[in-house]
Parts: structure tokens; C-alpha cells; sequence
């Protein structure tokens, strides 16, 4: 058996960034590693482990918004958050930042998507060039429920019988802008559910990636979604055949957080979500995400 013995004594003197497969579809983590002190060479391992795992964890970080926004801004420039659902901003001054809590002050919400459920979905893929990463990071996590799931569409292509891949090869669908993954309405957008004349973007229904080169489905989310050109009826019967294969096991990895935990998912070839947890309890999360660089094709 080959070993290399300048290798091994190499990585004794700088282990860098040791990265662990979750052994799910996607999904690793990263030890070893700083955020507010990663250098080039750690950083350009990140960004490798990053393709090739599409969803990265980095446990027992401390983190304030100018750590996240700066460490954020390596893989780019980064797009503004969203409103909050009451039409604030998350942070005065800090656009960028995103907070997804159920927690309360003077009973207003410091954060969107309460305590419930959030289904499956791509951020803000309703725009015409979504962002190509998200981060997420703990600050407070309920002592159950609230877990994040991930899944690879990469994987979920792959495994599209081939019948089915050359009936969806050239379509185009429209991701809705209408509501959020929680179900709640989008700041300044008139609420309905006719997925024809409801706002969005129109995206191929097959991408594929700019860095990889590797094929996916981009989905988006299924709530108003609308496959352009066809009848409404037939894009539902479609859409509801592809989703059927999201909720496989086999293509996710569910992540339980801890406070700490940083986790960067690339948002152009996974989807999420989240369970729902006790509303009594807090669950406070900070986000950024990260411009995409051009329209998917
Ligand atoms: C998000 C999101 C789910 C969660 O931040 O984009 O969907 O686990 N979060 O809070
Ligand atoms: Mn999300």
C-alpha cells in the first residue's frame, strides 16, 4: 500500500481544515477551522469541500453580524434580506442580515417564519438571479424540534427515470414570489393562489451548475408553482409527480443544531426545511446570503 510519508508530515504541521462526509446524499462537516481567522489556503479548502458536499457545517463559532457579513463576503457580494413579514427591516443598518426567529419583543416579531413548519424550498429563487449560498447560524436553538433538512438536487435528478427527465428536459417554471416558506405573505405583494398571474421568476426547470457543471432540478418551491405554457392542470400533474421524489430519505440530510453551529448551503442545487418546534421555547438564527452570478441556465 502506498503511503506517503511527506504528506503525513506535512499535515502535522498544518492540518488545516479536516472535512467529514455526513455520508447522507450531501452534507459534510468541517473541523479545524476559525471562522474569524481563516486564512487562503483554509479558505480555498472550504470552497472545494463546499462543491463537492453542497452543504457545509462549522460547529462552535462565535459569531456577531460583522463577523458573519465578513466572513460571507469571501464567497462574494451579498444580497439584501428580504423584509421581515411586518415590512421591517431584520437590523438597522445591517441589510444583509436575515433573522428567522419566533422570538417576540413587545410582541413584535424580531424575525420571519415563527415557529412552524417551513416546507421545502430555495431562497428567494423568485427573483430573476437568486443568491448562490446561504448561511445560517445559531445563536439560540430550542432543545427539540427546529431541525434543518437538506436535499441534494443533484441527486434528485439523477434518480428521475429517464422518461421523465426528456418530458421535463426543456421546460421553464415559475418560482412564486408570493408567500414564504412559513406561508406567510410576502411584504407588499397581493396574496393569491392562481400560480399563472401570481409575481415571480421564471427559471429552467433543469439547470445546470456554473461551478460544477453537474445537472439538477430546480424546483424552488411548490406552493404557486407553474410550469410556463402548459395547462394549469397538467403543470399541477407534473409538479406533483416531481415533488414526490423530494421527500425521499435517501436524498437528504437533516441537520439537529447546536448554538454555534454555522452551516452554508449552496442554494442552486439543494432545497430545505425545517420542523416545526414548541412555540413556547426561542429559536434565534442569523443569515446571510450570497449573490448569484448570473440568472440560472
Ligand atoms: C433559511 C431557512 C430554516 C431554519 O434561513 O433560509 O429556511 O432552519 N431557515 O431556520
Ligand atoms: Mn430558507
Amino acid at each position: 500500500m502506498a503511503v506517503s510519508v511527506q504528506s503525513d508530515v506535512a499535515r502535522k504541521m498544518d492540518p488545516g481544515p479536516i472535512v467529514t462526509s455526513t455520508g447522507a446524499a450531501l452534507g459534510a462537516e468541517v473541523h479545524g477551522v476559525n471562522l474569524k481567522k481563516c486564512d487562503e489556503t483554509q479558505f480555498s479548502a472550504l470552497r472545494r469541500a463546499w462543491h463537492d458536499h453542497q452543504v457545509l457545517l462549522v460547529r462552535g463559532q462565535t459569531l456577531d453580524d460583522q463577523d458573519l457579513i465578513a466572513f460571507s463576503r469571501r464567497f462574494g457580494d451579498l444580497d439584501w434580506a428580504p423584509v421581515q413579514e411586518t415590512g421591517r427591516r431584520f437590523v438597522e443598518g445591517l441589510p444583509e442580515i436575515y433573522i428567522v426567529s419566533n422570538v417576540t419583543i413587545n410582541g413584535q416579531p424580531i424575525g420571519s417564519l415563527g415557529a412552524g413548519e417551513a416546507v421545502w424550498h430555495t431562497d428567494m429563487s423568485y427573483l430573476d438571479v437568486p443568491p448562490m449560498a446561504s448561511m445560517l447560524y445559531a445563536i439560540e436553538v430550542p432543545l427539540a424540534g427546529g431541525n434543518t433538512s437538506f436535499c441534494s438536487m443533484y441527486a434528485v435528478y439523477d434518480a428521475l427515470p429517464d422518461e421523465l427527465k426528456r418530458r421535463i428536459a426543456n421546460l421553464k417554471i415559475k418560482h412564486d414570489g408570493t408567500y414564504n416558506s412559513g406561508g406567510y405573505l410576502r411584504q407588499g405583494v397581493t396574496a393569491t393562489d392562481d400560480p399563472r398571474s401570481s409575481t415571480g421568476a421564471v427559471h429552467p426547470l433543469v439547470c445546470t451548475h456554473p461551478d460544477t457543471g453537474r445537472r439538477m432540478l430546480y424546483l424552488g418551491r411548490r406552493r404557486n408553482a407553474y410550469l410556463v405554457g402548459l395547462e394549469l392542470a397538467e403543470s399541477e400533474a407534473l409538479l406533483d409527480e416531481l415533488w414526490n421524489f423530494i421527500e425521499r430519505p435517501q436524498f437528504a440530510w437533516e441537520h439537529v443544531w447546536r448554538v454555534g453551529d454555522l452551516v452554508l448551503w449552496d442554494n442552486r442545487c439543494t432545497m430545505h426545511r425545517r420542523d416545526p418546534f414548541e412555540a413556547s421555547s426561542r429559536r434565534i438564527m442569523h443569515r446571510t446570503q450570497i449573490k448569484g452570478s448570473a440568472a440560472p441556465v
